[in-house]
């Protein structure tokens, strides 16, 4: 079973199928996809659909290597966090939050609260993140949950043809 969190402004809690127009609606924002890698822009409700199934499908298993985190707003589904570990003694981590609350500090507290818990609890040894050169907001969320940058990446991705550097931030145990 997956965890999940509250705090004053938001819960951590499983994704569901129903989250599926909020997703569309929150991640079809080129402003977001913008700082994602993996997210396609436009984003379609089908796409929504796709990824909640396959997310759905994985929080079933016990110790699954992908864990994913709907942050949940005055009962909405907001945004993302998550949890990818190919290795056991690792993980990359990866949030984003609809921009309607931007800039009220709400990404600080849930990716220090899911840092620590997969430090503490989850035992990972090394915790992973890349942040496009353009993303100053996501380096600082990362800095306050007591990641630091350990590399400048060239040409990390090509993103709508346009090859771009990232930070490698991470934080060890
Ligand atoms: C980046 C993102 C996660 C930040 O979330 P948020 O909830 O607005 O962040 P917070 O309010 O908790 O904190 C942002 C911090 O960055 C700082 N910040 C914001 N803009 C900044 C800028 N241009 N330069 C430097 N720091 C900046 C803020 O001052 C704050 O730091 P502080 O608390 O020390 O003052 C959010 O904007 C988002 O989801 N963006 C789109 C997707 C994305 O970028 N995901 C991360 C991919 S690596």
């Amino acid at each position: 079973m997956q965890k999940i969190f509250q705090t004053n402004k938001f819960i951590l809690r499983p994704f569901k199928l129903n989250d599926a127009e909020n997703l569309q609606k929150y991640l079809n924002n080129p402003n977001v996809a913008h700082n994602l890698s993996r997210v396609p822009y436009p984003y379609t409700l089908e796409m929504a659909n796709d990824w909640l199934s396959k997310v759905v499908e994985r929080n079933k298993m016990e110790n699954p290597s992908t864990r994913n985190f709907c942050i949940e707003i005055n009962d909405i589904a907001s945004g993302g966090i998550s949890l990818e570990s190919e290795m056991p003694h690792k993980a990359i981590i990866g949030y984003w939050l609809a921009e309607d609350y931007w800039k009220k500090g709400i990404m600080s507290e849930a990716v220090k609260l899911i840092s620590d818990y997969a430090i503490s609890e989850l035992n990972f040894d090394r915790l992973e993140a890349h942040v496009l050169e353009y993303n100053p907001a996501s380096k600082r969320v990362l800095e306050k949950a007591a990641f630091s940058q350990e590399a400048f990446i060239k040409n990390y991705i090509k993103k709508d043809g346009k090859l771009i550097d990232s930070f490698q931030m991470s934080r060890i145990k």
